[in-house]
This record gives structure tokens, sequence and C-alpha cells, in this order.
């Protein structure tokens, strides 16, 4: 519970608390993936190849669990990233909303999900639209002789049929992402405001800018 001597930041003319500020960023996670033009609803992801080159790219939020502490993305089981995670599972999501200025860093745990409940769960859920990326006959990244759209070309501008997506379920990955901490950084020129949320340890705290 918040003890009224709780030290509190001041965002938007409010008073908030550790929690409160965690509660806050935790509301705009879950309810991203939900709306059209969330700030939130992309994100970077940066991970670290086996060579220890680090390396950073965008990705869409497709779900987010506070009580689990969990945010979920997608990706083609072939891409480079999910090497890197199957090297390395830790990574970070860096999300910037410009217009509350503020940005949150989450250190992650990452668990790919290729054939299983969760994986099968996610892919029903996929419009035809998305899964027609998965069609795909070729690694992403890989070199080809001329500009590929990333879909059999037949295709063209049409949605595959619903049964036709279903041959892109074997290269669909679903990244799950255990948030072992939370940064918050809220840019004001009233003044700044830095917290760390570590969900391993139960510690909040106040952080210098
Ligand atoms: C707005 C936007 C959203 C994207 N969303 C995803 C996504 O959800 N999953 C994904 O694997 N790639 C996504 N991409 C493509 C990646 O940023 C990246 O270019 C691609 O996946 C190859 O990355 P990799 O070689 O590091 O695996 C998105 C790109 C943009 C510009």
């Amino acid at each position: 519970m918040d003890s009224p001597s709780e030290p509190t930041g001041i965002v938007d003319g409010n008073p908030r608390s550790l929690p409160d500020l965690n509660v806050d960023a935790w509301g705009q996670l879950t309810s991203a993936p939900t709306q059209k033009k969330h700030p939130f609803k992309t994100c970077f992801l940066a991970t670290v190849a086996p060579d220890g080159q680090p390396d950073a790219r965008t990705v869409v939020l497709r779900q987010a669990d506070e009580a689990a502490r969990r945010l979920w993305f997608h990706s083609d089981v072939r891409a480079g990233k999910i090497a890197h995670l199957q090297a390395n599972p830790k990574a970070t999501l860096l999300f910037w909303d410009d217009e509350a200025q503020v940005q949150l860093r989450c250190h992650v745990q990452t668990t790919i999900h290729t054939d299983d409940p969760i994986a099968n769960e996610q892919w029903a859920n996929v419009w035809e639209g998305s899964r027609k990326m998965y069609l795909s006959e070729f690694t992403p990244g890989s070199v080809q002789p001329g500009p590929y759209p990333g879909f059999p070309e037949p295709l063209g501008q049409n949605l595959p049929t619903r049964a036709e997506s279903e041959a892109g379920r074997p290269n669909f990955a679903v990244v799950e992402c255990r948030v072992m901490a939370m940064e918050y950084l809220r840019l004001s020129r009233a003044g700044q405001t830095r917290a760390r949320f570590n969900y391993e340890n139960g510690r909040f705290e106040w952080l210098a800018p």
C-alpha cells in the first residue's frame, strides 16, 4: 500500500508514487495492442548476435499482461533475431511515447514458441494480411537476385485465403518476453522523472535522470 509519506514525482500536475508510475506504465503497455495508433504499439527490440554485435529493429507489441509481467511479439522463425535470441535469450524492448514524453526500457528474458499451444493460439488470431509474410519462400535477410516482396510473387496485392495462409504456420514464432526490470523516464522542462522497477527482487527505486 502507498503510505502518505511515500515520495512522489509530479506527472501532468498529479503526484505519482513509484507504484503509481509502474501501474501507469503497464496500463499503457496493455492497452497499446488493442489501439490502432498507440505509441507503444511498436517498439525497438535490441539483441546481441552470437559474435557480440548488438542489433536493434522494430517489432509490433502483440500482447501485454501486467500480472504475468509478460510482453509478446511475433516473428518469422527463420529471422536473424530468432537466432540471436536462441543464442542469448536476454533482450531489451524500448518504447517511446512522443506526446507523453515517456520512455520505457524493458529488460526481458525471452522464450520462443513455435510448435506449442501458445503459438497455435496466437496464430489462430493472426489475420491473412499478416499471415501473408509467413509465406515467404526465402529466409528473411537472405540475398536475392532482385527485389523480393516477402511472399510468393503471384499473390501480388491479394491476400491468401485462410486455407492458403496455413502454409505459413511452420514459419511462425511467438516470442514471449518476461520483463525482469523496467525503467521509466519522463522528460519535462519542470523536471525529469526516472525510476526503475525490478520485478525479480521487488525493488522500486527513483533514479537520477
Ligand atoms: C513498423 C514495423 C513493424 C515491424 N514489426 C515486426 C514484427 O512484429 N516482427 C518482426 O519479426 N519484424 C517486424 N518488423 C521488421 C523488423 O524490423 C526487421 O526489419 C526484420 O524482422 C528483420 O530483422 P532481423 O534480421 O533482426 O530478424 C517490423 C518493421 C517495421 C518497420
